[in-house]
């Protein structure tokens, strides 16, 4: 082993991460799947030729990548696996030889489209439908069965007969139709657009208004048993016919004797999965007999019998006009290459992000060069490679040493991957900052979107996070598409953040490091911001699940003048930044009560007030039916408050809803 392969491993893993990041906290994946696994399969072959250099850490190492998982979450009867991805009929052929080697037997393999959306785990009990999970980190998932529920395609109740407890797997997806419809609202509304069908599946899902859900017309399909009682059927083709007479959505299956079968129908659907009006990667090829499936069984990662092989994504030829360089929040500087117009899968592209520099140096890019693009995603383009040329070419661009936009020196990341911009008061840096501070996950502060970011920035309105917090109406109504009652709503929803827990702000702040889950972990061992600002880099390395390169980036924040400001200056302006108490100590008192909340509420956020709900064992859902035990009726309750009286639904006002929780 020498020092190039132990860098290289740490840059493999620091870009692994990284797009893991991007796919599944963000929704805006930034490479193709293709490209991510030939980073995984990089790491994979330089770890295992030098075993010293194993990490537990290391993301070969990790099933599920939801680095985002939230308490409460829920163990998965059985663990949801992956599948192991193949590009070429070579992999299929190296598949089946260790088939029919491990099995020695006859065996017959099934053949599904491979849909390209968000797996989900369902529950069914007696034949009715009491819980849906998220496939989280692959043991444990996210409950999101009110959102589930809002799936038309979706059976609440079965055919009999069935077994009295079912678990069974599928993957939640948007129609082309759907999703352009969904995207079509969001440019109207000045919102991000979600990069393609399958993301916007993924954010849908995360919403906290099932009502919100339920418009965005999401689909299902199933496609594999979970942990059930026995079942009717001892092959996949049979299971698949269950599933349709119970009355499920499920993937056209075909049946092949072989692998050559297989390779025939791939063939067929990769041009026909154009006519599809949902999204497919490829093609799921199991083996047929459950009773082999088990014989073969599964490595930590995925299991033994099943293999997926990925369509190739689309390609297009086109030039590179410039290349510019912008600032992410953490002052991260990303490169983009803007392109000659060219037509991709549908949609003109003319800008490709590059990632990072270190990327541009391996595939050797420069400005003029003919490149071959790709969509990861059925939105967002990026450069595969150069297409050789006899022909001069430009000279590779710099490393930058200053940023773009405020023209300070920029620093190259201990990792050596990143460039960044260290100035605390850059513009670019700081819209970037706000954007992320607004977020669901963070200050969850309603309306504070991409434009309106803008526009308080570019009219000097705010420089930094407190300045949000002094912001008034009269200063807000003045930016475009600023209602009275919008401007309103906005300065409440940034008020009312000012109570979020200690988890979120720290989160908020952007610190390096410092996702949802560290943000949780810290929360547990601090009561507030003061006991963080007071703690020594050892006192955060003795916590668990907090390394040495974690504990020095939230010591260095916290004593940084960037850090000392604003949290100074929060802490003026009445944020809490204290610790939420433990769930665990709630008495359960509204279990298996459902909650629907109406009009606006002094005391919490519509999240806190969920949160809320939850932790005392209750349900929080957005629509009254007769099924709803509670209606939570703020001020200007409207039509929720009416059909909430036609159906005789006990209503509790905010401070009703105060005195019961102080039961606890
Ligand atoms: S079977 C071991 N069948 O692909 C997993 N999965 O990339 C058993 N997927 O997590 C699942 N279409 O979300 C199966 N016809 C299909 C599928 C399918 C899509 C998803 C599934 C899985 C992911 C792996």
């Amino acid at each position: 082993m020498n020092n190039n392969t132990k860098t290289r491993i740490e840059t493999l893993r620091t870009l692994i991460k990284y797009h893991n990041d991007q796919y599944y906290i963000h929704n805006a994946p930034e490479i193709s799947d293709h490209e991510y696994d030939d980073l995984l399969n990089e790491l994979q072959t330089l770890e295992s030729t030098n075993p010293a250099l194993i990490d537990p850490n290391s993301p070969t190492q990790q099933v599920g990548n939801d680095t985002a998982l939230q308490d409460g979450t829920i163990a998965h009867g059985i663990p949801m696996l992956s599948i192991s991805n193949s590009y070429n009929t070579s992999d299929m052929y190296e598949f089946d030889t260790r088939i029919a080697k491990d099995l020695a037997e006859n065996y017959t393999y099934t053949i599904e489209l491979k849909l390209d959306g968000i797996a989900v785990n369902l529950r069914y009990k007696n034949g009715e439908l009491y819980q849906a999970l998220t496939r989280g980190d692959g043991k444990r998932g996210e409950d999101i069965t009110e959102n589930v529920k809002q799936i038309a395609n979706l059976p609440h109740k079965l055919t009999s007969p069935y077994p009295q407890h079912l678990e069974i797997r599928g993957e939640i997806y948007l129609t082309f139709e759907q999703f352009n419809k969904i995207n079509a609202q969001r440019a109207k509304n000045n919102e991000n657009l979600f990069a393609n069908p399958r993301n916007a599946a993924g954010g849908t899902l995360k919403l906290h208004d099932s009502g919100v859900v339920a418009k965005r017309g999401l689909s299902i399909t199933l496609y594999a048993p979970g942990a059930s009682d026995q079942l009717q059927a001892k092959t996949q083709l049979e299971f698949v016919n269950l599933l349709k007479h119970w009355g499920f959505n499920t993937n056209q299956t075909t049946l092949c004797a072989n692998i050559d079968e297989a390779l025939t129908e791939i063939k067929k659907w990769q041009e026909e999965r154009f006519n599809l009006t949902y999204p497919t990667d490829g093609m799921v090829i199991k083996v047929n007999s459950f009773e082999q499936q088990k014989k073969l069984g599964a490595t930590t990662k995925s299991p033994r019998w099943i293999i997926a092989y990925k369509f190739p994504a689309e390609r297009a030829k086109t030039q590179i006009l410039s290349i510019e360089v912008q600032v992410g929040k953490t002052g991260v500087l990303t490169p983009v290459a803007n392109l000659k117009p060219v037509l991709l899968a549908g949609t003109t592209v003319k800008r490709a992000s590059l990632h990072n520099f270190d990327n541009i140096y391996t595939k050797d890019i420069r400005v003029g060069d003919t490149v071959e693009v790709e969509k990861a995603g059925e939105i967002i383009p990026y450069i595969v490679k150069v297409v050789p040329t006899d022909k001069p070419r430009q000279t590779i661009i710099d490393l930058p040493s200053h940023c773009p936009c405020c023209q300070q020196k920029v620093k190259k990341d201990e990792d050596g991957v990143f460039y960044r911009c260290t100035n605390p008061i850059c513009g670019e840096q700081f819209k970037s900052k706000l954007k992320y501070f607004a977020s669901r996950n963070a200050m969850d502060i309603d309306g504070l979107g991409e434009s309106i970011i803008e526009q308080l920035i570019n009219n000097n309105l705010i420089k930094n996070f407190a300045d949000l917090y002094k912001l008034n109406i009269e200063q807000i109504i003045q930016l475009d598409r600023m209602a009275e009652k919008s401007a309103e709503n906005l300065i409440k929803a940034i008020h009312q953040s000012k109570k979020q827990p200690l988890r979120r702000v720290l989160y908020a702040l952007g610190i390096r490091h410092i996702g949802t889950t560290t943000g949780a972990t810290l929360e547990k061992y601090f009561k507030n911001i003061d006991e963080i600002i007071s703690a020594s880099i050892e006192d955060l390395e003795n916590i668990e699940d907090i390394g040495p390169i974690v504990a020095k980036a939230i010591y260095d924040y916290f004593h940084s003048e960037e850090g000392i400001r604003t949290i100074n200056s929060l802490k003026e302006l009445g944020l809490t930044m204290q610790s939420a108490p433990p769930k665990i100590k709630h008495k359960q008192i509204f279990a298996n009560k459902t909650f629907v909340v109406t009009g606006s509420l002094k005391h919490f956020t519509r999240t806190t007030i969920k949160e809320q709900i939850i932790s005392l064992g209750g349900k929080a859902s957005s629509s009254i039916s007769k099924k709803t035990d509670y209606l939570l009726a703020g001020e200007k309750a409207g039509s929720k408050l009416k059909k909430a009286q036609e159906l005789n639904i006990p209503i509790l006002t905010e401070n009703d809803f105060l005195n019961l929780t102080q039961i606890d």
